[in-house]
């Protein structure tokens, strides 16, 4: 369905968002026809560039991060001339009057998204508004790190409203335009299945898990300043959290969904310098190897013998209210793990008796898995009696839904979603203020007690599933991570 026609700056036009994820997704909304007339989008940044230099700059983003059977040669030159660029200094406000000049007094929906360093955020909304180009209707949309704690993250909020209404801004998480992700709503509460199981009676813990096999790419600078409990936990994990735990919403509408998360939020359990050592672990990655060969160590790939900064954490999270009591939700991410995955597993409670000889074998728990990146899909694993006149033998197996097999779509990225539905103004998939912050009150203290008791990060060998200490932190419960 086509969105109305817009207008869409892009600060940090030339970055390596915008390169990577912008482009190619507004690219792949004009080959599906989702574009009306005059949609217009302007890179600006600060470097000195033409409009047919950004085009170019466009062109070479598509031809790379867009799989060549899905460049269609028509609708790329469409695009690109829907593309225009302007120079623009965020700090000290110049190119502020081109950028007015150009967007003129269009009547289309107005969007800014600031893929730039937080620090501009304030300068440019300020900006912004002196020169006359924020309406009632405009948005904005901020990428994370919003904020590296609550403090600053509140700071951040502060300095948008000034100038935007809490309606207008747009925080994305991009962990929400996954498909995989949105489906777990789905799951929920499409089905009449799951959710009379859904509570401490039935479940006996959750796993989350966000796995990588890339290490720091291009990013030192920022990711040694943010670690893994920022860049991933703060945000991603707990959004994950979130739909996996909530109560149902009364309606799929932005403000019902997000006060259902937003209660998750504040029900956790605070992690204490106390309890810290027991119910967390942070590591950071040695030399080791991935698929495609031997690895450096993190502190080698940075140049630096010093830092502290944890590439791996590990968490046994807890909820304090009715329905999750006594379930712990056991959170792990990491770069340079063994494979790249991201999974929720709920596991069941054992049966409470078993009316099998010892000979029929082991009653293994039931395990809902739920895949969200790559090879999405949904298994669940149950017990059957193993065919055969051999007498009664159980046998777990996986009912079992795999995204490519059953469906022949394209699986859109993130973005693409999460575009749209920002121009639409739908908030449904963007976080709250309140989110934020309250996703920043739980983690603050974690860091606290890391860096109070100067808890050294752990390490691993590059291409592991993370340091000893994890598998320690569940297994100590009884219960074991799931391999995938
Ligand atoms: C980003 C983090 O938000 O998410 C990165 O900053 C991480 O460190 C990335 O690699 C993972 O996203 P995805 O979509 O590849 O799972």
């Amino acid at each position: 369905i086509p969105v109305e026609a817009f207008d869409l700056v892009v600060f940090g036009g030339t970055g390596d968002l915008a390169e990577r994820k912008l482009l190619p997704a507004l690219y792949q909304r004009q080959r599906a026809g989702q574009f009306s007339e005059p949609t217009r989008i302007i890179g600006a940044s600060r470097a000195k560039l033409s409009d047919d230099d950004y085009r170019a700059f466009a062109r070479k983003a598509i031809s790379e991060h867009v799989k060549a059977e899905e460049i269609d040669d028509a609708q790329l030159e469409t695009f690109l001339k829907r593309l225009s660029y302007v120079v623009v200094n965020a700090v000290s406000g110049d190119g502020f009057d081109d950028l007015k000049k150009k967007v003129g007094d269009s009547k289309a929906v107005r969007a800014f998204y600031l893929a730039v360093a937080p620090a501009l955020f304030g300068d440019i909304s300020q900006h912004l508004q002196e020169v006359g180009l924020v309406t009632p209707t405009s948005r904005i949309v901020m990428e994370k790190p919003i904020g590296r704690d609550l403090a600053s993250a509140r700071a951040l909020n502060d300095q948008l409203a000034k100038v935007f209404s809490e309606q207008q801004i747009f925080r994305i998480d991009h962990y929400l335009g996954k498909e995989t992700v949105q489906n777990l709503m789905a799951l929920r509460f499409a089905n009449a299945l799951y959710e009379p199981l859904w509570n401490s009676a039935h479940i006996d813990h959750v796993q989350i898990t966000v796995a990588e096999t890339v290490g720091l790419e291009d990013r030192i600078t920022y990711y040694d300043k943010a670690g893994a409990l920022r860049d991933m936990v703060q945000n991603h994990i707990l959004q994950l959290l979130c739909l996996v735990a909530m109560e149902a919403p009364s309606s799929t509408e932005a403000d019902a969904l997000r006060d259902e998360k937003l209660k998750v939020l504040r029900s956790l359990k605070r992690i204490n310098g106390q309890e810290a050592p027991k119910s967390t672990v942070r590591g950071q990655y040695r030399a080791g190897a991935s698929a495609n060969g031997p690895v450096k160590g993190y502190l080698e790939e940075l140049g630096n013998s010093q830092s502290n900064t944890e590439t791996f954490v590990a968490i046994k999270a807890e909820i304090a209210n009715w329905r999750w009591a006594g379930v712990p939700f056991y959170l792990r991410t990491g770069k340079r793990m063994a494979t790249r995955v991201s999974e929720i597993v709920i596991e069941f409670k054992p049966i409470p008796h078993s009316i099998f000889e010892e000979s029929a074998g082991n009653i293994t728990a039931n395990q809902l898995v739920i895949r969200l990146q790559p090879d999405e899909g949904v298994k669940q694993w149950i017990m059957i009696k193993d065919p055969g006149p051999g007498g009664m033998r159980l046998r777990l197996v996986s009912l079992d839904m795999s995204f490519a097999e059953s469906f022949q779509e394209r699986n859109p990225d993130a973005y693409e979603r999460l575009i749209m539905d920002m121009i639409r103004g739908n908030q449904s998939l963007f976080m709250s203020r309140d989110e934020v912050e309250a996703a920043w009150k739980w983690i603050d203290p974690i860091r606290g007690a890391w860096e109070d008791s100067q808890q050294e990060v752990q390490g691993y060998t590059a291409g592991t599933w993370g340091p000893s200490a994890s598998i320690a932190l569940i297994e100590r419960d009884g219960r074991t991570w799931h391999e995938s």
